[in-house]
């Protein structure tokens, strides 16, 4: 059996999303969902399917023993970022080499990098008037949305789309294409 720990920091639709994919897998499980936002609604999604999860403060987030800990107590062989705002220490990504991985809600490298995340990163790119957005998979390393692409495919940004539409046509991409990313790299 592969372990998965999700990682999100707010709401968790596609944490939700890749923990419905997994249910009643015979070899990938979702082993845990941990968050650094005591109150994100991604903790109700978690219970509400059994699933193990953790709040870790923004300094246990830091402190990669702390990190450690929850992810061997849990048995966990992946890591995936569904929308989790924090850096991962250097120390936990050299424990975890090529098997941590992120989305990011445009394509990269454009959009990227610290606070570019979420409704950030869709309002800039209608400000831009860009002709296309995507979703952006890859592996993780120290610096924000910068480690090695796995996977991208884009979507059309028409005149009338707000921030709002675009992180709904966004959404709509990552449901459909996350978790089939997450189980081909794994298999
Ligand atoms: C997703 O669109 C994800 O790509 C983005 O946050 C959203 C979380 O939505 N992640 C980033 O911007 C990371 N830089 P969700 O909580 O509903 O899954």
């Amino acid at each position: 059996m592969t372990n998965i720990a999700i990682l999100a920091s707010g709401n968790g639709t596609n944490a939700q999303r890749i923990i419905e994919y997994f249910v009643g897998s015979a070899d990938i499980n979702i082993a845990v969902v941990i968050t650094n936002k005591e109150d994100a609604f991604v903790r109700d999604r978690a219970r509400r399917f059994g699933i193990k999860e953790v709040y870790l403060s923004k300094a246990d987030f830091n402190n990669p023993s702390k990190l450690c800990q929850v992810f061997y107590r849990h048995r966990v062989d992946w890591i995936v970022l569904a929308g989790f705002l924090l850096l991962i220490p250097k120390e936990v990504i050299n424990a975890y080499n090529n098997r941590i991985i992120n989305i990011h809600p445009a394509l990269l490298p454009k959009y990227g990098g610290k606070g570019m995340y979420g409704m950030n990163v869709h309002k800039a790119v209608i400000a831009n008037k860009d002709k296309h957005s995507g979703i952006t998979i890859h592996y993780v390393n120290e610096v924000y949305d910068d480690g090695k692409i796995i996977f991208k495919t884009k979507c059309k940004v028409t005149p009338d789309d707000t921030p709002e539409t675009l992180a709904e046509k966004i959404h709509q991409l990552e449901y459909e294409y996350f978790p089939k990313v997450i189980e081909d790299l794994i298999r």
